[in-house]
């Protein structure tokens, strides 16, 4: 949820900025805007729309300065507009400020600073920080000290890029629950949401924690808490290239990340497998002190982990539970300290999912974080955290995080089934050997690439698209009907075969496409007559199953999509590929902007 970017250096930084920016595009895209410090004056430009329309502005009217601070903004307080746009500042133009994040006690403070004659030129939050800034300036000499009262007086989430005029060598910037990190380079420094956003001028950051500040100069980091003590903070150095988050001649990031899936999920297992063992003994989870498993997630991580569950409880047989966070929160869950609670998510920024850990520690759980990003909130609050290798995932819609996601649910849970004594060593090896193959299962699937492109183009026009599955490829259908929807804009919606005709069947009717998922053997039958069903009235029938059950289909089914034969446990990792496709497809034949489809953003760091 909206994307800040700083530089101080001896280049021109608006170019840096509006190339950062880009890369953050994904966490918003509502309106973009930049601050610099010229000739002691802050200069602005904002612009309502995409980054282009910042960029083409900057044409017209170029900005060159070493110092500045922009945003790519995912409204919450106030329409997309110029004005709503950031940066925002002090009534006399002295100071500008980025914001990611919600102030929450926004209005109270808004009421006071009105009283104080204060004026407002926005409709949002963070406008009361850059004049709660300028209040305190008006006491105090020292900025960082005007910073502290600030933060103290705010309640919510900010990530914060700072400048004044004051200083017109320095950049300023804060974290509290939104993700943000230094980037240390040569005579310049970097302040941004996201690593990618500067990743093409250096590869050594500092993850901010919360409350902690940091003060750029061109040639120094200083990083402090908020009670003035300096921190010595590690220099991460970044491992993946910027390649990894380039498109690399796909039109679209989530066609690439579609693709890179037979090296992510090779990574993935590569990365835990040793010997043909997994290995989490860095874990410190005891089995013997816990009871009960909760997987807590939003979104297509939520879809990920109720194959966990699937697995945890197939071959691990541990009671499992799979809560959306931002419902779980509020649901008086049972957990104690007998209670692993597992949080999914790919960014690790997710705010549902943070606040779920923290109402897990408090009620002494012990907390496992299974997430993609290095340093990220969730994965530095947790107890232990393991990662996915997916590498960088830039489009909105997730897709190489999922598999990834997945292949850590079935490492762990075979991990966990042989300390539980569950499991003998041929049909662990079988399990292994089974990973091993997945990758190239995948890569012939992404072959059929251009026949699933010729079976979107027939969705198109359609209002409504219903998805089928039955236990493990019901939960496949659900994650592919939330892609469909997102990217597509298709009313979708995921039921199990079985439930259909109490109540569903009535919204079939001739034309609707219906998509079944049939992959697991002892349903399949019972899935067939269900996909038979809804063909006698009217429905047009795509169905994807295992190579060997064409002919078995070839009755109910008027499109058939053939997954290479697997153990049914395992096809899960391969059922989903064809489905992320047509998503894709439909979306990109339909002329959406597939990567930055509307309304949404890939970090949701708000409630
Ligand atoms: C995925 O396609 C979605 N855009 C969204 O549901 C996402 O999975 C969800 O917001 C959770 O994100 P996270 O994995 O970063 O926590």
């Amino acid at each position: 949820m909206c994307g800040i970017v700083g530089y101080i250096g001896e280049q021109n930084s608006s170019e840096i900025i509006i190339d950062g920016l880009k890369k953050l595009e994904y966490r918003g895209y509502d309106s973009a805007g930049i601050a610099a410090i010229v000739d002691s004056n802050i200069v602005l430009q904002k612009k309502q729309g995409r980054i282009v329309n910042l960029e083409e502005s900057l044409k017209n009217n170029p900005i060159t300065s070493n110092i500045s601070i922009g945003h790519t903004r995912w409204a919450t307080h106030g329409v997309p507009s110029d004005e709503n746009s950031h940066p925002h500042f002090n009534n006399d133009k002295t100071i500008a400020v980025v914001h990611n994040g919600i102030i929450e006690n926004f209005a109270e403070i808004k009421n006071e600073l009105l009283e104080l004659g204060y004026s407002f030129s926005s409709e949002t939050d963070t406008e009361v920080i850059p004049l709660l800034l300028d209040y305190y300036s008006k006491s105090n000499d020292n900025f960082y000290e005007v910073i502290t009262k600030t933060l103290n007086k705010i309640d919510g989430s900010y990530a914060l890029g700072i400048i004044n005029t004051k200083y017109p060598d320095t950049i300023f910037c804060a974290r509290k629950d939104s993700p943000l990190v230094i980037g240390k380079g040569e005579n310049e420094n970097f302040i941004a949401s996201d690593v990618p956003a500067i990743l093409k001028y250096t590869n050594k950051v500092y993850f901010l924690d919360n409350y902690e500040i940091g003060i750029l100069t061109k040639d120094s980091i200083k990083i402090y808490d908020i009670n003035n003590n300096e921190i010595s903070k590690e220099l991460s150095e970044i491992k993946w290239s910027i390649e990894q988050a380039t498109k690399a001649g796909y039109p679209h990031f989530m066609l690439k990340e579609i693709f890179e899936q037979p090296e992510s999920i090779k990574n993935t297992f590569k990365h835990y497998i040793k010997n043909n063992k997994v290995d989490f003994d860095y874990l410190n989870i005891d089995l013997n002190k816990i009871d009960s498993i909760y997987f807590i997630a939003c979104g297509t991580a939520y879809n990920a982990a109720l194959q966990g569950k699937y697995i945890f409880q197939k071959l691990a047989k541990i009671k499992t539970e799979v809560g959306i966070a931002s419902e779980f929160r509020y649901s008086e869950p049972f957990l104690d300290e007998k209670s692993l609670v597992i949080l999914v998510s790919q960014s690790g920024e997710t705010l549902d999912t943070l606040a779920a850990l923290r109402l897990a520690k408090s009620l002494g759980s012990k907390t496992l974080a299974i997430t993609n990003v290095v340093g990220s909130s969730i994965a530095r609050e947790a107890d232990d955290v393991v990662y996915t290798y997916a590498g960088p995932e830039i489009a909105v819609a997730s897709t190489k995080a999922y598999t990834t996601q997945v292949a850590i649910f079935y490492m762990l849970s075979l991990y966990f089934a042989e300390k539980k004594n569950l499991i003998d060593n041929e049909k662990y090896q079988y399990f292994i050997e089974n990973f091993y193959a997945i990758p190239k299962k995948v890569q012939s699937i992404l072959e059929l690439n251009d026949e699933i492109k010729d079976i979107a183009s027939t969705l198109l026009d359609n209002e409504h698209v219903f998805f089928l599955g039955r236990t493990l490829d019901y939960y496949l259908a659900q994650e592919a009907a939330l892609k469909m929807k997102e990217v597509a804009y298709i009313h979708t919606e995921a039921f199990p075969s079985g439930e259909l005709k109490h109540g569903t069947i009535a919204l079939i009717e001739d034309g609707v496409p219906v998509i079944s998922v049939l992959t697991q053997e002892a349903l399949i039958h019972k899935s067939v007559s269900n996909i038979k069903e809804v063909k006698s009235r009217g429905a047009r029938t795509l169905s994807i199953s295992f190579e060997k059950h064409k002919d078995l289909l070839a009755e109910s089914t008027d499109l058939f999509i053939p997954i290479p034969n697997i153990d049914d446990i395992f096809a899960g990792f391969l059922s989903i590929i064809p489905l992320q496709l047509l998503a894709y497809y439909t979306s990109a034949l339909k002329g959406i902007d597939v990567d930055k489809p509307r309304n949404l953003a890939k970090s949701v760091t708000v409630e």
